[in-house]
């Protein structure tokens, strides 16, 4: 008769009283370490008893090893998932709990401008057509009209590009200075009747806070019969009202630009927080006007045939008056703090 000698009860307490996961290791170890666990030795002295002892022992050592191997199994996983007690106690994951917003990236607010300004217009009927950002002086000066020795080049701070592949008869390379060279591209290669915007990059040598050596433009053409300057002023309204500010106060005063005749210029009142330090302050935004004859001519349109406006808002201007931004530079320094406001 063999009687098992171990207090497996015992053992199986133990192992219900365990409160951490290294406790329930050393026990397990205890019991069925390789070589000195008590189960494990215990098992293989069974091998020495007589065929009948073995067989009653080996039956009630077998029972324990499955009961506590149980025991030990679902232990370890209570210890792994948190007890009632812990949620009671807030000491657990927070389900509801609101994670920091992951950044996400948009649009700068001038590329983002000028969709809404393709838009806008997009409903009056205008086409949206593009021209390069180095220009000729013919395309950039001569055929809008401005000759050699025209004090409006000056106005204009031109930056010049120096070309090795330059012919010497050939024109000269100029940053473009505005967007109308796009107006002589576009009368080049379109028939009228025809109304479209050509937004882009210009530059000038020029910097303060509502100036910088590279901006952005939007030109406007609308060529057609009978096209007058009560059209001209309708877009221009349309515009402002829709771009910037619904009650923009702006007012037109006479402009010159060789390129059209009569020439107008707008500015709409800045109502910044510092709008009282700069009372009064008006702030320019598109120059406008009839096209010239001459220009027509140069681009071959019939000028007794076809008549019509042509105008270049300046987009930081806009956005500066829509959001109230005081300075210009803020556009272009890339502090995130700035940008992510729009
Ligand atoms: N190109 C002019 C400028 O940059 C603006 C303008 C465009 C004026 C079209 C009249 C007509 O100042």
């Amino acid at each position: 008769m063999v009687i098992d000698t171990h207090d497996w009860q015992a053992f199986a307490k133990r192992i219900a009283a365990c409160k951490a996961q290294d406790a329930l290791d050393a026990l397990e170890h205890e019991l069925f370490g390789r070589k000195a666990g008590i189960l494990t030795v215990a098992l293989k002295d069974v091998g020495a008893l007589d065929p009948d002892a073995r067989r009653t022992q080996a039956a009630l050592l077998n029972a324990a090893k499955r009961t506590l191997t149980d025991a030990i199994e679902a232990k370890r996983k209570e210890l792994l998932s948190p007890s009632q007690d812990a949620l009671a106690s807030g000491d657990s994951i927070d389900i509801t709990m609101e994670l920091p917003r992951k950044e996400r990236g948009h649009l700068h607010l001038i590329p983002e401008f000028i969709r809404s300004v393709e838009e806008v217009f997009g409903r009056m009927g205008f086409d949206v057509w593009k021209g390069p950002e180095i220009e000729s002086e013919d395309m950039n000066f001569n055929l809008l009209n401005i000759p050699a020795e025209h004090p409006a080049r000056d106005a204009q701070d031109t930056f010049w590009v120096e070309s090795s592949k330059l012919k010497a008869d050939s024109s000269k390379l100029v940053l473009r200075t505005h967007t109308s060279p796009v107006q002589i591209r576009y009368m080049q290669s379109h028939k009228p009747p025809f109304r479209a915007i050509f937004p882009g990059k210009v530059y000038r040598k020029d910097a303060d806070a509502t100036h910088s050596p590279m901006f952005h433009q939007f030109e406007g053409l609308m060529i057609g019969k009978d096209i007058n300057l009560a059209h001209m002023k309708s877009v221009m309204i349309t515009a402002i009202r829709e771009l910037i500010d619904p009650k923009a106060e702006f007012r037109f005063r006479t402009g010159y630009f060789p390129f059209v005749e009569p020439g107008l210029e707008v500015d709409m009142r800045w109502m910044g927080d510092d709008a009282q330090s700069r009372e009064g302050k008006w702030l320019e935004i598109v120059g406008c006007g009839l096209v010239h004859p001459n220009v027509l001519e140069n681009c071959k349109i019939d000028s007794k045939e076809w008549q019509g406006f042509a105008f270049g808002f300046g987009i930081e201007r806009m956005i500066m008056l829509r959001n109230r931004i005081p300075d210009l530079r803020s556009f272009y320094e890339g502090d995130l703090r700035f940008l992510s406001q729009f």
